[in-house]
């Protein structure tokens, strides 16, 4: 578990001294012994451990983050995000938010300053641990093929061996709607944010690395269109069977993602998403039947 004291007091020293936020604080996750290099920014601090060699001959395709962020609305509010290319728009977007005692998270995508999209590519969280308690909410978790991206015909990277990264955040105090399914969230926009610089000093790379890495094996998904009801479930009422109400369905197959499948039937993700409440794009099940028309 993370130790939100350890942490604080660690960035204590930097703030009181009044430091720019690219300041890098080492912060060691006692239960796991994940060493991080983490910069505090506004209400919330990210960090970051990095395979061996990332720093010199060859660019990190995955890192261990640290997400902690600030509830000023008690246990379990809020919502946060960091920026793995700096600003909102065409950059790997993580958000992390409190719910139900666990901390969910979802990799999003934004082309404006609008409500990001799922981010259809390949990037992968599993987590090694969260927390949440009455000020914050913290996790720790891998991030796979999370240091390049690509959507929409957009490209980015976060090349670790130029010692730095350029790195954004989002902070909200209002908790998320539909927040127990992750790919289906809704928020309004972040009350903060920015964008700063992230050193990468020796702290930042380990030969533990890949011990490390092996602890994140939780897979943290929420209950995306999981039914706690034990009524009988209502007569569908369209032709398609298996999705209620729906004039026209697909059957996905190998290959295929939302966006591909939207575009492929004129319609925007979030129509997709808006037809097919609770669907889970990342990663997408061969064999789902998506709603295209009800
Ligand atoms: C409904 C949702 C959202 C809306 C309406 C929105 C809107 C905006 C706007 C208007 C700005 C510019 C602010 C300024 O320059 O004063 C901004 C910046 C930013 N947003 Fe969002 N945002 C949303 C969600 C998100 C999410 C989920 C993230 C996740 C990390 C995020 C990350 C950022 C970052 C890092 C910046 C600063 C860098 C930049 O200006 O590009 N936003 N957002």
């Amino acid at each position: 578990m993370v130790s939100f004291k350890t942490l604080i007091v660690a960035a204590l020293p930097l703030l009181g001294l009044g430091l720019a936020q690219d300041e890098t604080v080492t912060y060691t996750d006692k239960a796991s012994g994940v060493v991080f290099n983490a910069w505090p920014a506004g209400d919330l601090t990210f960090g970051m451990a990095l395979p061996p060699n990332s720093l010199t001959t060859a660019n990190a395709t995955e890192f261990i983050g640290l997400l902690t962020c600030t509830s000023p609305k008690g246990l379990g509010t809020g919502w946060c995000g960091v920026s793995l290319g700096g600003g909102m728009n065409e950059n790997l977007l993580v958000v992390a938010y409190p719910s139900a005692g666990q901390v969910l998270t979802s990799f999003r995508w934004a082309t404006d300053y609008t409500f990001p999209t799922v981010y259809t590519g390949n990037a992968k969280l599993t987590q090694i641990s969260s927390a949440t308690n009455a000020t914050h909410y913290s996790v720790i978790f891998r991030c796979q093929n999370c240091l390049a991206w690509s959507q929409g015909g957009s490209q980015g990277a976060a090349p670790t061996s130029e010692g730095y990264l350029v790195l954004g955040w989002a902070h909200a105090t209002a908790s998320p709607s539909n927040a127990a399914c992750p790919s289906a969230f809704r928020v309004g926009q972040h009350e903060s944010q920015g964008i700063f610089a992230g050193q990468l000093n020796a702290a930042a790379v380990n030969p533990s690395y890949t011990a490390w890495a092996a602890k994140a094996t939780a897979t943290v998904a929420g209950s995306c269109g999981v039914t706690t009801s034990v009524a009988p479930a209502p007569k569908p009422t369209s032709q398609v069977p298996g999705v209620a109400g729906c004039a026209k369905s697909w059957t996905v197959r190998a290959g295929e993602y939302c966006y591909l499948i939207a575009t492929n039937n004129g319609l925007s993700l979030d129509q997709l998403l808006g037809l097919n409440p609770g669907l889970v794009c990342n990663p997408l099940q061969i064999g789902t039947l998506v709603c295209l028309q009800r």
